[in-house]
């Protein structure tokens, strides 16, 4: 349990165990599941978490409710990661009424084999509930990131309950900074519905906010400001730092050396700069460095006539997360038709507001005299 206020306790799990969450992101120091109990004349729930911590979290909730009955099951998402236990709950509370919107319930009965009849308090947005001296208001969040995503405002405690926005990577019992985690979470997860965000942050700056209680990672209770200002950068496919970020693919090494002598020569010339192996380091991390850095150097060689896999990868994910308004410069490689250039250009045209340097470094086999004036070339050209 973590104290909020005497009425306000978290309830949630951290997963250590899990593999990927959301069967595909690496998540080394976990993951927390966060869940909320407001005790009032009527108890509200705000949330479940994952069904494979099920049992660990009721135990948290009937510590925290005691003797008292429980009168409502907020859901204010219904992906599994907090609905995972939702069957479960409503099954242990039969007097428990589920408070969502027509998708929440949908959605319910599509995850769950479910009779929800007699068992829901339907709210449409802008509609509140009265709990006694707790009132919530919910406020509809499409795509933020599923449809049926709602957010509640409490005005006694002037607490946001954000549903995943605002939310990380890690487990609450490993101390590391937000900023890292909690962008590769927003970028990964919610970067595709920047407009949607856009929106959900105009609403939330009319309202006075002391708390935000987020569906993964710490609570916030101080300098909101900086943690609204890095979504509203995010959100709106801004550039969060000066600098460069590379990302290479390399068959055998030859364009690896082409990349790090380029990182080479921005360190020197004290730019601020990051390079990835994108098909040894975690790709979902190079998506939010993508987004990161206001200028890319992409680093392929050419493979079936076209690029080698991993930045195809790289250049797929940015394009369905909307990626734009960045300044790049290329590096191709190729043993006898050079390709991937012509391929990586085709990939981020299609994307919008994007820069691409006139000068590009074509690599034959491997880098040979006169290769580094024209890598020279192109990085000025990529800072000017
Ligand atoms: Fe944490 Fe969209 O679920």
């Amino acid at each position: 349990m973590i104290y909020i206020s005497d009425t306000v306790k978290y309830i949630g799990v951290n997963d250590h165990e899990i593999d990927l969450f959301e069967g595909q992101y690496f998540v080394p120091n976990g993951i927390s599941y966060n869940s909320y109990i407001i005790t009032d004349e009527h108890c509200a729930l705000m949330d479940t978490v994952d069904s494979t911590k099920t049992e660990e979290w009721l135990c948290n909730l009937k510590t925290e409710l005691g003797e008292r009955s429980l009168d409502y099951v907020v859901v204010l998402h219904m992906e599994p990661d907090h609905s995972g236990s939702l069957k479960r709950v409503l099954e242990e509370y039969p007097n428990a009424k589920m408070v969502g919107n027509e998708k929440t319930i949908k959605f319910a009965e599509q995850f769950f084999d479910i009779d929800l009849t007699d068992r829901v308090h339907l709210v449409s947005n802008g509609e509140s509930l009265n709990l006694g001296s707790h009132t919530l208001t919910f406020v509809a969040a499409p795509m933020v990131h599923w449809p049926e995503v709602m957010v509640a405002y409490e005005h006694s405690e002037k607490i946001l309950f954000a549903a995943d926005a605002f939310g990380k990577f890690g487990a609450l019992d490993i101390d590391e900074e937000w900023d890292d985690e909690a962008r590769r979470y927003f970028i990964n997860i919610v970067g595709k519905y920047g407009a949607q965000v856009q929106k959900l942050l105009k609403q939330a700056a009319e309202l006075d906010i002391k708390t935000i209680c987020p569906l993964h990672g710490p609570i916030l209770k101080e300098n909101l400001g900086y943690y609204i200002n890095k979504y509203d950068i995010w959100s709106s496919y801004k550039a969060e730092d000066e600098g460069v970020f590379i990302a290479y693919a390399s068959i055998y090494g030859n364009t690896k050396k082409a990349a790090e002598l380029a990182y080479e020569k921005l360190i020197a010339k004290g730019i601020k700069a990051e390079i990835a192996d994108l098909a040894r380091d975690d790709m979902a991390e190079a998506i939010s460095n993508a987004f990161r850095y206001d200028k890319l150097i992409l680093a392929c060689p050419t493979y079936n006539a076209d690029m080698f896999p991993p930045m195809e990868i790289l250049l797929m994910n940015l394009k369905e997360k909307s990626f734009q308004n960045r300044k790049v410069a290329l590096i191709e490689n190729g043993t006898w038709v050079a390709q991937s250039g012509k391929r990586m250009r085709n990939a981020i045209e299609s994307m919008k507001d994007m820069t691409i340097c006139e000068t590009m470094l074509t690599v034959k086999s491997s880098m040979k005299p006169g290769d580094e004036e024209i890598l020279d070339k192109m990085i000025e050209e990529l800072l000017n």
